[in-house]
């Protein structure tokens, strides 16, 4: 760990760093995205370069398969795998239930796949993610092109009927073109302020034809291990 870190870098590095103490030789482990859960598969990488740790991983998006590989970490895929011992990932948002919402890298659709199909989902993030109610962070939802605008229209009026603070749409951009997911399609962020019934609101979206996977995470995760700036790690 470099000493020229900032802050929110040593807090994510140290709940990864923490991660690493539940993962065992012999144990199929799905990988993350985003910045958190890259120091993770790094972290990782070390410990079966320099460790002998024998794992195979589970990668949620093409860019954490990617880091996997370069750092030494065999990779299969889910169906390869069948069931995972658990998986870990970062998070943009969670709640004293902990409840997510995730999504912010595009990449919540594989997240959920893996992470339901594993014993169980433990959640490395900074401080900052904690909130009183999710919401504050746009929901994530994955649409396949065909209909979006229709498929947008709907989410619009599905959300005229919810207990949320905000109701705009707006689609992800990368640059001047429409972002991509890995499985080709396209992600409308849901600003809404505050969720107050995320179950409710999670089936009515995934009900809405087009719609593939919403980004709240509801009863999936049991550990969340939060790193601070001055290093500490605290696990709830
Ligand atoms: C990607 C995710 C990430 O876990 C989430 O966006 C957190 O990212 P970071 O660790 O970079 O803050 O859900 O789809």
């Amino acid at each position: 760990m470099s000493n020229e870190m900032s802050p929110i870098d040593k807090a994510k590095f140290v709940a990864a760093k923490q991660a690493t103490e539940y993962v065992t030789s012999g144990m199929k482990v799905g990988l993350g995205t985003g910045s958190t859960a890259a120091w993770l598969v790094q972290c990782l990488g070390e410990m079966v370069r320099e460790e002998g740790l024998r794992i195979k991983g589970v990668p949620t998006s093409t860019r954490t398969a990617k880091l996997a590989r370069e750092v030494g970490i065999e990779v299969i895929t889910l169906d390869e795998a069948k069931w995972l011992d658990l998986t870990i990932d970062g998070t943009d948002e969670y709640d004293a239930n902990l409840q997510l919402i995730k999504g912010g890298g595009g990449a919540h659709l594989q997240e959920k796949v893996v992470a339901t199909a594993s014993d169980r989902m433990i959640v490395i993030a900074d401080a900052s993610k904690k909130v009183e109610t999710l919401g504050a962070f746009p929901l994530p939802v994955e649409v396949i092109p065909f209909g979006m605008q229709t498929t947008k229209a709907l989410i619009e009026e599905t959300l005229a009927g919810m207990d949320v603070l905000g109701q705009e749409v707006t689609q992800r951009q990368a640059g001047d073109d429409p972002f991509v997911t890995d499985e080709g399609n396209f992600i409308l962020d849901l600003h809404l302020k505050r969720i107050g019934a995320p179950q409710t609101l999670s089936l009515a979206l995934n009900q809405i034809p087009g719609v593939v996977e919403n980004g709240l995470f509801l009863d999936i995760c049991d550990t969340v291990i939060v790193g601070h700036g001055d290093g500490r790690v605290t696990v709830r």
